[in-house]
């Protein structure tokens, strides 16, 4: 990666093709999705090293309980393993973790993996990892309403963005998609507004840091304007310029 690159502050990542990556090899899909973990874990480092500080990665939604029971239950062992098997070191590594998503479907061995994973890393700092599993912008949005509704609180785009099961980071800056499809698939709808998407053609357990710093750079090529138009950017980034002065 060249060193003028702008490092994105939030990156979010829809981690598809595990599936396809098996069949190509003739495995069982849950050998994609274990595959899956390993690239996760490549990602996270990589992230760390680039100065990334938050990571939003889609582990499960929550439209993928209907998928085969057999995926299903994989799935949430993976969770409770990798949970078991990575924690030590992502505390070492400096890694926060927290699990966003709706946990009232989730069994209570699960749930308690994932209550200690958050309080053994609570101290950390280098980098949030928030895993989304059972999470669906949908739900997201509903429970946030449901939840000001109960309180008695106005709905206002402030009130609704801070009951969000994401609101302890701010917006994910790129969204990335991986494994050639180009769609949101209920993945930080509201978070998403105004990230700049990036698709990958490489299926999840294949992108690695290159594929990371080929992103990577075509964000930093990329003009983010918020509903503005390119002058008045110019003209902020000259006044900031002169008061950095
Ligand atoms: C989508 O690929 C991937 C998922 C539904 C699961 C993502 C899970 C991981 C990357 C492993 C990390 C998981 C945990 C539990 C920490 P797909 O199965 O839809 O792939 P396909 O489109 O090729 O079928």
């Amino acid at each position: 990666m060249t060193r003028s690159a702008v490092v994105p502050n939030h990156i979010a990542i829809v981690m598809d093709g595990n599936g396809r990556w098996a069949s190509m090899r003739f495995l069982p899909r849950l050998a994609g999705h274990k595959q899956g973990v390993s690239s996760l874990k490549r990602c996270v480092k990589a992230c760390a090293q680039r100065g990334v500080s938050i990571l939003s990665v889609f582990a499960f939604s929550s439209e993928n309980w209907q998928r085969p029971a057999d995926e299903v239950s994989g799935l949430m062992d993976l969770l409770a393993s990798a949970i078991g098997s990575e924690v030590p070191q992502l505390e070492r590594d400096g890694v926060r973790l927290y699990f966003v998503g709706n946990r009232s479907d989730l069994s209570q061995n699960v749930v308690k993996g994932l209550e200690k994973a958050e309080a053994a890393t609570a101290h950390n700092s280098r980098l949030v990892l928030n895993v989304c599993f059972n999470y669906g912008g949908r739900w997201d949005i509903a429970q946030a309403a449901q939840a000001l509704c109960t309180q008695g609180v106005p709905i206002t785009e402030a009130s609704l963005g801070a009951a969000l099961a994401l609101a302890h980071v701010p917006d994910p800056d790129l969204f990335i998609r991986t494994g050639g499809e180009q769609r949101i698939s209920n993945f930080l709808l509201w978070q998403a507004a105004y990230s700049e998407m990036y698709f990958s053609d490489d299926l999840w357990p294949e992108f690695d840091e290159s594929s990371l710093d080929r992103a990577i750079e075509a964000y930093g090529r990329r003009e983010r304007r918020f509903g503005k138009v390119s002058s008045q950017l110019r003209v902020s980034e000259a006044s900031q310029a002169s008061r950095a002065d």
